[in-house]
């Protein structure tokens, strides 16, 4: 059994990108600059912000941070969205969901230009990626394709089943992976809340994308002898282990699931941080206009 270990791997991506920017910005590059707009105070988003413009400092981008409080009006929210669209000193932000339920998330999304949209949730970004088309990847299943191409991972004729079907992570992880693609070619399963023996779908496949956000949900029985376990979830539970109370555990059953695997991702320290590099990466690449030209 190999652990894949998204923080290192992280960690040597983010070498490579802060070589990237130096050599950029000495040739008379921009130096990429990221916005986050975080609305309210979920302590699980405002974790998550802080880690990807302290992950920006690492590799030598400029950050934005834009904090509201949780009441802000939708149409300030909208206003502000506007501003970065016009601002040519922001190549690329995110607004980090979930949004207060006040607040119209799909219009917002919508809002944002597509061409600064690094987070790929805008249908422009969706639909290029589910054709086929250079886009922006939404960034965790795009952290998950570069997990499986550096660790060399054979996706081409394998049988996937993706657990959850958010916008998010599971509809984009299935479309990805059933791409004519490097990492792709695989035959996938979306399976959701509706979906009828599920563990007989998941027993079958060689690949695990488990992204339902119920903790510990994979057992060790649902698991075929030798697969791959793509563990997306984040779930903070409480814990007598810990001297704060709780702990963070995925979606799969780590302990008792990770002997008979072939590969598996551990929580915290697998997906997670590869998502923020993937934000990186497609901050670069809009700085360098490598997809579109600005705005
Ligand atoms: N909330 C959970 N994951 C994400 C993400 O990748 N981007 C944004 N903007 N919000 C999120």
């Amino acid at each position: 059994m190999q652990i894949i270990d998204g923080k290192a791997l992280a960690n040597q991506i983010k070498e490579e990108l802060k070589l990237e920017v130096e050599h950029w910005v000495e040739n008379g590059g921009k130096r990429p600059h990221l916005a986050a707009v975080l609305v309210g105070d979920d302590p699980a988003s405002q974790a998550y912000v802080r880690n990807k413009v302290k992950s920006c400092e690492q590799v030598g981008f400029q950050s934005t941070l834009l904090k509201y409080e949780a009441d802000m009006a939708e149409d300030d929210l909208l206003d502000i969205v506007k501003g970065l669209n016009e601002n040519p000193e922001i190549d690329g932000y995110i607004v980090q969901l979930p949004l207060p339920k006040h607040i119209d998330e799909n219009k917002i999304l919508l809002a944002i230009d597509y061409r600064k949209d690094v987070d790929g949730f805008h249908p422009v970004n969706f639909g290029r990626m589910a054709q086929g088309l250079d886009s922006y990847l939404p960034a965790t299943p795009m952290g998950i394709l570069t997990m499986l191409d550096r660790y060399n991972i054979e996706t081409s004729g394998k049988d996937v089943v993706v657990l959850g079907r958010s916008n998010i992570v599971g509809t984009p992880i299935s479309i990805l992976l059933s791409r004519k693609a490097k990492v792709g070619n695989a035959t996938v399963t979306l399976t959701h809340s509706r979906t009828s023996d599920l563990e007989g779908h998941l027993k079958r496949a060689d690949i695990i994308v488990a992204a339902i956000g119920i903790p510990l949900f994979v057992k060790k029985e649902m698991v075929k002898q030798g697969a791959v376990i793509i563990d997306v979830g984040i779930n903070r539970v409480t814990s007598p282990d810990t001297k704060s109370g709780y702990k963070l555990v995925g979606d799969v059953d780590y302990d008792h699931v990770a002997p008979n695997c072939s590969h598996i991702t551990p929580v915290p320290g697998g997906v997670g941080p590869m998502t923020v590099v993937s934000l990186l990466q497609n901050t670069m690449k809009a700085a360098k206009e490598t997809i579109y030209n600005k705005p």
